[in-house]
């Protein structure tokens, strides 16, 4: 017997079984076409070809398991937040998904704050409205595009669009839908307030759940496509992150996780929400009832080594650049990347600004550029750690996952630069790992989350920050932190010449 995890992420849809111990047996990724960016900080992608891949992935992982859908006792769906997908009366996708990453809609923005009063926002949803979220870009289709906007009856997020063409339920979870700026996230209810505050209808709204509640049950021409039986149960599920944060055990106070995928996440748990001030980093509530989470994001982590593999290294893997990069110095000759190639959200908030290399000489080779890469993107989510320790939340040790997790010299230089232990766990498989363990408690298998996990997860390794490394990073940080305050104003003009 199997419990099944869907993650529906950015690169790609991934499907994992897990028994009932909570291990991971089997998984099965299936690629989506590359995210269309049609002006610079746009991004698109197709509904459809999430749900291709999703149960391209399904039927890929029984494959590989060589096993009958009848195995199969439950799912749990995980998912890319902050998209905006659409569907009309016929339950027909009206336009592409605005993503996550899509930074067009400040003037809406911009607009909500005027209309309903920043500080509503906050009391509402928790959090400042950004460009990120899917309210600004749902107004966006209605300020751009009126005529698409008529024929909206629903909104669902990019994993419920998934669970509909399920289940044909309009469902969503609260981990994910405290992103859209729609969600009352201290009460874990849509908020009124804000949807008839910008005379919008909530009947576009699905049902939210708590994560490992049932939100329906395979339908049979969704058994006929993925090989799974009609009539097994589908779990709310969770954003990517949260999901992520079960599959990591971030399940009790004093757990903090950092996730490198093409974003990049630091997330600590919360037994009551606390808030940052200035709104840098993201409350939302846990895939666990009663708890939330505070969570800071770099927009373009994995995104950044990724970009650089493919205009400056296409034949090269993610190991062999790594290698590279281990050839440079530490601090790569005084060579810095601000890893801000869709925006910034932690701690800057700011949609326009952009990626730079700082520092260059003619000395400085692909190495280097390499190891600027991957020590900007831990300076970015240390960025978010400070803030996180600065709300109480500091951690005696970080959990590493995602992409970044599989590379020991990564992993290491996480550790200096966060300057505590960075734990990796024996299992690397995040938000879909996550997402089966979700559906293993919605099936009754497991009493909680907490309990699953206990069961579970262990830590495979553990790197200690070295001490004179540590020091050295800490002086580059101060370094990284200076660049952009400095920079603000051109990427203000720079972004201006664009538009
Ligand atoms: C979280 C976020 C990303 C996306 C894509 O706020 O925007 O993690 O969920 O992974």
């Amino acid at each position: 017997m199997y419990w099944l995890g869907l993650d529906v992420g950015t690169g790609g849809s991934r499907a994992l079984l897990a028994d009932a111990a909570g291990q991971v047996r089997f998984s099965f990724v299936a690629p989506h076409e590359d995210m269309r960016m049609e002006r610079p900080l746009w991004a698109e992608q197709e509904p459809q070809d999430w749900w291709r891949a999703s149960a391209a992935a399904i039927t890929g992982v029984l494959k590989t398991a060589n096993v009958d859908g009848s195995a199969i006792q439950g799912i749990g769906l995980s998912g890319q937040m902050h998209g905006l997908v659409l569907l009309d009366e016929a339950g027909e996708v009206i336009r592409p998904a605005l993503i996550w990453c899509d930074q067009r809609s400040q003037p809406q923005v911009d607009f909500i704050n005027a209309k309903v009063g920043a500080q509503n926002v906050v009391r509402w949803t928790a959090n400042p409205v950004l460009t990120g979220f899917t309210l600004p870009k749902l107004l966006w289709v209605r300020d751009n595009e009126p005529q698409s906007f008529a024929r909206v009856r629903h909104f669902l997020l990019p994993k419920d669009y998934v669970r509909f063409k399920l289940t044909g339920e309009l469902a969503s979870d609260v981990s994910d839908a405290s992103g859209t700026s729609m969600l009352d996230v201290v009460k874990r209810a849509w908020s009124m307030e804000m949807m008839s505050g910008l005379g919008l209808d909530a009947s576009i709204l699905p049902k939210v759940y708590e994560s490992s509640e049932v939100t329906g049950t395979m339908s049979a021409q969704a058994a006929e496509v993925t090989g799974l039986k009609s009539g097994i149960p589908v779990m709310a599920g969770a954003g990517d992150q949260a999901a992520s944060a079960i599959g990591n055990g971030i399940v009790a106070p004093g757990a903090v996780s950092c996730t490198i995928g093409t974003s990049g996440v630091v997330f600590a748990f919360l037994k009551q929400p606390a808030y940052d001030p200035q709104g840098r980093v993201h409350t939302f509530c846990h895939a666990i009832p009663q708890a939330w989470h505070v969570m800071g994001v770099t927009q373009g982590a994995g995104l950044s080594l990724q970009w650089l593999r493919n205009q400056l290294a296409a034949t090269c893997s993610y190991d062999d650049l790594t290698r590279e990069a281990e050839t440079a110095p530490r601090g790569a000759h005084g060579l810095f990347w601000l890893p801000y190639l869709m925006g910034e959200r932690t701690p800057h908030l700011d949609a326009r600004a952009r990626a730079a290399w700082i520092g260059l000489t003619a000395k400085h080779r692909r190495a280097e550029l390499i190891r600027s890469v991957l020590e900007g993107v831990c300076f970015s989510q240390n960025d978010g750690l400070e803030i996180i320790r600065q709300l109480g939340a500091a951690p005696a040790s970080v959990r590493l996952s995602g992409g970044g997790a599989k590379s020991a010299f990564w992993h290491q230089l996480f550790a200096d630069v966060f300057r505590v232990p960075v734990a990796i766990l024996d299992t690397q498989e995040g938000s879909a790992y996550g997402a089966a363990l979700l559906a293993l408690v919605g099936t009754g298998e497991y009493a909680s989350a907490a309990e699953v996990c206990a069961r579970a997860i262990k830590e495979a390794a553990i790197k200690q920050p070295q001490p004179d490394a540590a020091e050295f990073y800490r002086k580059c940080y101060r370094v990284y932190a200076s660049l952009y305050p400095a920079l603000r104003p051109t990427f203000e003009s720079i972004g201006s010449l664009d538009e």
